[in-house]
């Protein structure tokens, strides 16, 4: 039996980071490590980075001369980097930062359990490459107990798309999907732990081709093959790429009661000539097609998107091309960001938009946006939602959960439990979440 251990992790960015620090934790179970919420009993900090905006590698340096102290205090601490900046920067991070035992790329994971072990000898450890083998088959599998209802699954990481203003095909390397048996296996488990929900990941999801199984599989063929599982009643997937949405995903939209009314559908710009320039490979027209064939597959489909203002070259006649799809879609809730140049992109190279006409843009498309989301909250006033309920409320009796459109619903009733699927009556709309009463 190994020594018993602390093991803080401190995750920054996308569903994915969330997923992995889960699965570094379980990695390290056997190695005695359990999981502490203060950072300052732990036996090791880890902290998983993400390298999608600006100065994130400066934040990560500023995070861990934060934990100085608590490495002076208790030398024997033990401090990781993972994630995308641990990927970025590698050997630089321990050159800069002498307190960093281990640096530890998203696709080594699997190797933490060897590298602790070599760490207890005082060298510091550096792994970063993109090993050959998959890291998925060699992490155990999902098994924490007592988890709540809801869970990630990634099913491929990595993107070979090479949009001009993005760090994840360098950081995440080539699209990998896991192997479809191993995805039915692992959501057979959260299943049996009690989980009802089942978000699928990747970094390109929608590109999901399977890997090894001798036939074609698509995310639309893994979806209707997980909506199979008894028990499992909600299916969710993202982020998605518009030019990977095939037929028979948009034809699942319409079939599969278990696959959610909610879809997040980035397209970044609504100009053709800065998604040319962003190499997108696809227009305005094109993703407004798209939307044409989802809704027409599943009419309440809410639709959620990711928006760059101020990409380089972006005129003021851009921007409003994107404003003019944003009012053509109507999204029920999307992500807005002023873009920034990241190290080693094409885009980084370019020249911006003066930062005050970039933040004016974010301004005012941002609130487009809030309006279109409120509008849609509003929409939902007096209709029947289904709840999954996740957790205790504030007020006493009360429970939130979230609608099929990944709305927050708070209900107040004396019998609903955690893990409970609920039809409710929709009363109000509170700037971020709706309450009801249950039918
Ligand atoms: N896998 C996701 C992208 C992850 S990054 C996808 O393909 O949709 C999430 C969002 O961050 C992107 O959709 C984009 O809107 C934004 N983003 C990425 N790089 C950026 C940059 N350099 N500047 C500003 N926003 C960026
Ligand atoms: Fe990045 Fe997404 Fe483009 Fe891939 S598709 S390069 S992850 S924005
Ligand atoms: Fe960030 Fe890496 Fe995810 S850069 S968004 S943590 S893939």
């Amino acid at each position: 039996m190994a020594e018993a251990k602390k093991l803080f992790i401190k995750t920054y960015g996308c569903q994915m980071n969330v997923y992995d620090s889960e699965r570094m934790a379980e990695a390290l179970a056997p190695s005695g490590y359990t999981l502490t919420e203060q950072a300052d009993q732990a036996d090791m900090i880890l902290l998983n980075t993400c390298h999608i905006r600006e100065k994130a590698a400066e934040k990560v340096y500023s995070e861990l001369g934060r934990l100085k102290p608590i490495k002076a205090a208790r030398p024997e601490l033990k401090i990781g980097v993972a994630g995308c900046v641990a990927q970025a920067e590698g050997e630089e991070i321990i050159r800069r930062q002498p307190l960093v035992d281990l640096v530890v790329g998203p696709q080594s994971y699997h190797r933490l359990p060897e590298m602790e072990k070599t760490l207890r000898s005082g060298t510091p450890q550096v792994e970063t490459d993109f090993p050959a083998e998959d890291k998925f088959d060699h992490l155990p599998s999902a098994r924490r107990a007592n988890r709540g209802p809801t869970a990630f699954l990634t099913v491929q990481e990595g993107c070979d798309k090479f949009c001009a203003f993005c760090v994840v095909p360098y950081t995440r390397g080539a699209e990998v999907s896991r192997p479809s048996a191993r995805i039915l296996a692992e959501a057979q488990e959260l299943v049996a732990r009690g989980v009802r929900e089942i978000s699928l990941l990747g970094q390109n999801v929608n590109a999901y081709h399977g890997a090894g199984d001798g036939s074609d599989w698509s995310l639309a063929r893994l979806i209707k093959a997980l909506a199979r599982i008894e028990g499992l009643e909600r299916i969710r997937y993202t982020t998605s790429h518009p030019n990977d949405m095939d037929e028979d995903l948009i034809e699942a939209h319409g079939s599969e009661p278990k696959l959610m009314p909610y879809l997040h559908l980035p397209v970044q710009s609504g100009s053709d000539r800065v998604l040319r320039a962003m190499n997108r490979k696809h227009t305005a027209e094109a993703y407004l097609r798209l939307v044409e064939r989802l809704r027409a597959a599943r009419p309440d489909l809410l639709l959620s998107g990711d928006f760059i203002v101020g990409f380089p070259g972006e005129s003021d006649a851009d921007f409003e091309a994107t404003l003019d799809l944003v009012r053509a879609v109507g999204y029920g809730q999307a992500y807005s960001f002023k873009y920034s140049a990241r190290p080693g992109t094409p885009a980084s190279e370019r020249e911006g938009v003066p930062d005050s006409v970039a933040s004016d843009r974010l301004a005012r498309l941002q609130e487009l946006l809030g309006a279109q989301q409120r509008a849609a909250q509003q929409a939902m006033v007096g209709r029947e939602v289904t709840v999954l309920f996740e957790k205790p409320g504030r007020l006493p009796w009360q429970m939130v959960g979230k609608s099929e459109y990944l709305h927050a619903v708070h209900v107040t009733d004396p019998g609903l439990e955690k893990g409970q699927i609920a039809r409710v009556r929709v009363a109000a709309s509170a700037p971020n979440s709706l309450s009801g009463v249950r039918l």
